[in-house]
């Protein structure tokens, strides 16, 4: 019998690609994702730990599922399975069961693969099914096969976790210990998606370029040797990965920049701030200077590549000049586009014990003065393009009518009008307009297409369709 489940996903991209790997693993006992949560025989809150805000979304979402629980029942739809998945699961699960009674299931990042055992017991429980163990076993050696293709743009979970301990971080409490998973395993899932009408391919993990495993020829690789190796693959346009931490990024993954073509010219390398003694306190263990170095050997081997980076404005004990060091650093690399958060304490972290928290307005002050510099350089960036004809992956059909949306090699994104027929394609598009988040172009005449080996004119949609 079909049942219909809807997942809200909150947080990273690889809290999407769990999503779409637990409606694969739910789809072999017949349920079917729907797009809203009223009435659905299955709702899944899969959740963000990373700040004190996305944790306290899910405790508001789930009272207003509650009703929507109780009025399926009333009305004798049966009943409504109700799962908190991901960080906040992991981090408080007990807390979610005894605050929240209408849950039924909780679980954590690294248990999802037994889903169905858990839907079987709480089918039969009364209580809610708790599931927040860190499994001997990995989980990625028990999913199913992707059941439906991920589109034109498509993630791919290379590594999960991390050892690093940045002293802000939940996240090596909530993803556990590093873990890579084997090259045969990703080359095959990528070698799926592509099959299944994928062009680009982003590899995921929380320390991506940490990733490592053992080669045919019996030697390990590193992330760039997995990319070389995914290069191969026929029909796989592009590739990119994220998140990368400074100290990984070792000489081949650099080279790989200037030698795989197939590698965007984007990277997205946090660095969190730009005092070294915040940095210590952080226990990133690099300095704004190493960060500055990894960026130059980048930049030498290929000037074209464009950066996104993360920052956290006041970390405790965060004086002025140490956030004036961060706006230097910015001002000094210069950033294509970033993310800023102001520092939120998490339980369990060891800055969150720190006595020298930074006052919220302070915090305030500092976030809007980075967010101006940070916009003004994504505007600059964008600016450039202006006039440009640029290779755009068409991956979905745009908001406004005959449009569609694409991405430009170094990730903006990109409307143009243009025929649905060209979802899949990389085409060249002129550049009209630069808007603070977007580009907006025009194909370009007789299609160009570029491919992995270059560019091929294509006589006509019809042939190339
Ligand atoms: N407070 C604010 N930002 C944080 N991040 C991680 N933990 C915290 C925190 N406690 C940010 C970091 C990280 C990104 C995913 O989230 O910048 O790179
Ligand atoms: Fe968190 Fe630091 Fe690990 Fe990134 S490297 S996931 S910020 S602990």
């Amino acid at each position: 019998m079909s049942k219909t489940l809807f997942i809200k996903t909150w947080g990273c991209q690889m809290n999407v690609y769990d999503s779409a790997r637990m409606a694969d693993v739910l789809a072999p006992l017949g349920y079917r994702p729907v797009e809203e949560p009223d009435g659905a025989d299955m709702v899944i809150l899969n959740t963000c730990h990373i700040r004190e805000k996305a944790a306290e979304k899910v405790f508001s979402e789930l009272g207003r599922l509650r009703i929507l629980k109780d009025e399926k029942a009333t009305a004798g739809n049966g009943r409504m399975i109700l799962a908190v998945a991901g960080c906040v699961a992991q981090a408080e699960g007990e807390e979610i069961v005894a605050r929240a009674p209408q849950v039924d299931m909780v679980f954590g990042p690294q248990t999802y693969h037994t889903l169905p055992e858990m839907v079987a017991k709480a089918t039969r429980a009364t209580g809610s099914v708790l599931n927040t163990d860190f499994p001997a076993e990995s989980k990625f050696d028990h999913l199913p096969e992707e059941s439906n293709s991920q589109g034109v743009s498509a993630f791919l979970a290379v590594q999960e976790g991390c050892d690093k301990f940045c002293t802000f971080c939940v996240v090596p409490y909530t993803r556990g210990a590093e873990f890579s998973r084997p090259a045969a395993q990703i080359v095959l899932e990528a070698k799926r998606l592509v099959a299944g009408g994928t062009r680009e391919i982003s590899l995921l993990g929380q320390n991506v370029n940490a990733w490592h495993g053992d080669g045919p020829d019996g030697s390990t690789w590193g992330l760039g040797r997995l990319i070389r190796e995914l290069a191969e693959i026929d029909g796989l346009a592009r590739i990119r990965y994220t998140t990368s931490h400074p100290r990984d990024m070792d000489d081949d993954l650099i080279r790989a920049h200037a030698e795989v073509p197939q590698l965007m010219p984007y990277l997205h390398l946090p660095v969190q701030a730009g005092s070294d003694r915040i940095l210590a306190a952080m226990n990133r263990k690099h300095t704004a200077d190493d960060y500055r170095r990894v960026v130059d050997r980048l930049r030498a081997v290929n000037p074209d590549l464009a950066l996104s980076g993360d920052f956290i404005v006041g970390f405790p004990g965060e004086s002025d000049a140490d956030f004036a060091a961060t706006l230097k650093l910015v001002s000094d690399v210069g950033y294509a586009q970033a993310y800023t958060f102001k520092y939120s304490p998490r339980p369990g972290t060891p800055a969150a014990l720190e006595g020298s928290q930074v006052a919220e307005e302070v915090k305030e002050a500092r976030l809007a003065a980075l967010q101006q510099l940070i916009a003004a350089q994504q505007a600059a960036f964008n600016h450039g393009f202006v006039g440009r004809t640029i290779p755009v992956l068409f991956d979905r059909v745009g908001r406004r009518d005959g449009q569609l949306h694409g991405r430009s090699p170094w990730m903006q994104s990109v409307h143009a009008v243009a025929d649905e027929r060209l979802l899949g394609r990389i085409v060249e598009v002129r550049i009209d307009e630069a808007r603070p988040n977007s580009l907006g172009g025009t194909v370009v005449t007789g299609e160009h297409i570029s491919t992995p080996q270059g560019m091929r004119r294509v006589p006509s949609l019809e042939a190339s369709a």
